[in-house]
């Protein structure tokens, strides 16, 4: 059996529908029933509780599970949650876990400023040191994420972000759901490390140009300071640390200014990469406001 953690957020629930998709079954770990009912209805998937922060709740969750996909929030409590989750895996008798860690956005990244990269890595050496079987995901910035920017582009038709002309190459979670199946499904990934960005390094002026047309309306870039973006993540009701988190991330990123595209892990997998202009007409209506984003789209 096949487990999937975080099977509620965004890559996990990309991930379970790959494995609907090709009609393989697959175990979704939610923390609380409420959080499962999207998921337990489509076919073939086993919805089960747990939270990785405790492993007396982990007990069914890894009851005769081969592999996991192992995915936990980028909070403060990553590195404690997912040490934990490996220990339980360990004691269960899992025999391989893909570890979903993230790409710098751009080469020379410090991680020593940005919390959740520095738990990735801290979290790898856990896992690795464990003897654990291993594979690690390294995604760049999920075009997802542009949806947190949907209450501005509908109010001020905007996209407002402390980026300059930094250029970002984020990736569709649903080529990276591809890649997370393929390595879950088939033998021969232990040791490898799977680095994704999406096809194109993109200015927020591009991007906005591509929301723009896929919702036929203006739709412009509007560079604001770190300070005012921080203003406007806590008046949206981000809890203070979560907003100071990404304000280092973003001044990370426009302190380095370039990302690079890496399509290597595509390649290997035989994945199209998906454009932004492809993902902006795909949740055109996400980014109307017309539409909200569910884990499970029709
Ligand atoms: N955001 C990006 O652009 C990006 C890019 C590359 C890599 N990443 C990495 O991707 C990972 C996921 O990040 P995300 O922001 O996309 O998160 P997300 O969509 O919020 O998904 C995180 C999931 O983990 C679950 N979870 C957290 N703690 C748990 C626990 N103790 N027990 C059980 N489930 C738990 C959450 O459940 P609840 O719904 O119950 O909270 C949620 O379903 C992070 O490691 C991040 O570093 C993110």
């Amino acid at each position: 059996m096949i487990l999937i953690t975080g099977a509620n957020g965004r890559p996990g629930s990309a991930t379970v529908r790959e494995f609907v998709r090709h009609g393989t079954p697959v175990r979704a770990l939610v923390r609380s029933p409420e959080k499962g009912d999207d998921l337990r209805a489509l076919p073939g998937v086993e919805v089960v509780y747990g939270d990785m922060l405790w492993p007396e709740t982990l007990e069914h969750a890894l009851a005769g599970v081969d592999r996991v996909l192992m995915i936990s929030g980028a909070g403060p409590e990553m590195l404690e949650t997912q040490c934990t989750f490996i220990d339980a895996a360990i004691k269960a008798g899992v025999g391989h876990i893909v570890k979903f860690s993230g790409k710098d956005s751009v080469d020379g990244f410090d991680n020593e400023k940005f919390r959740s990269s520095r738990s990735h890595e801290q979290i790898l050496r856990y896992l690795v040191a464990s003897g654990m079987p291993w594979t690690v995901l390294r995604p760049s910035q999920f075009m997802h994420v542009y949806f947190e920017e949907v209450p501005d582009i509908v109010a001020h038709g905007e996209l407002r972000l402390p980026l300059g002309d930094t250029t970002l190459a984020p990736v569709d979670i649903d080529d990276i759901a591809k890649v997370a199946y393929a390595v879950l499904t088939t033998p021969g990934h232990e040791g490898e490390t799977y680095t994704m960005t999406g096809p194109e390094a993109l200015t927020m002026t591009d991007a906005a140009r591509h929301i723009s047309d896929a919702i036929g309306r203006s739709v412009s870039y509007r560079d604001v300071t770190s300070e005012e973006k921080q203003q406007a993540w806590l008046a949206a009701g981000y809890p203070r640390p979560r907003a100071s988190a990404f304000a280092q991330l973003f001044q990370e990123r426009s302190r380095l200014g370039r990302s690079t595209v890496d399509l290597s892990t595509h390649e290997r997998f035989g994945i199209e990469p998906t454009t932004f202009a492809e993902f902006a007409r795909r949740y055109a209506d996400v980014f109307r406001g017309v539409s909200p984003y569910t884990v499970t789209p029709a």
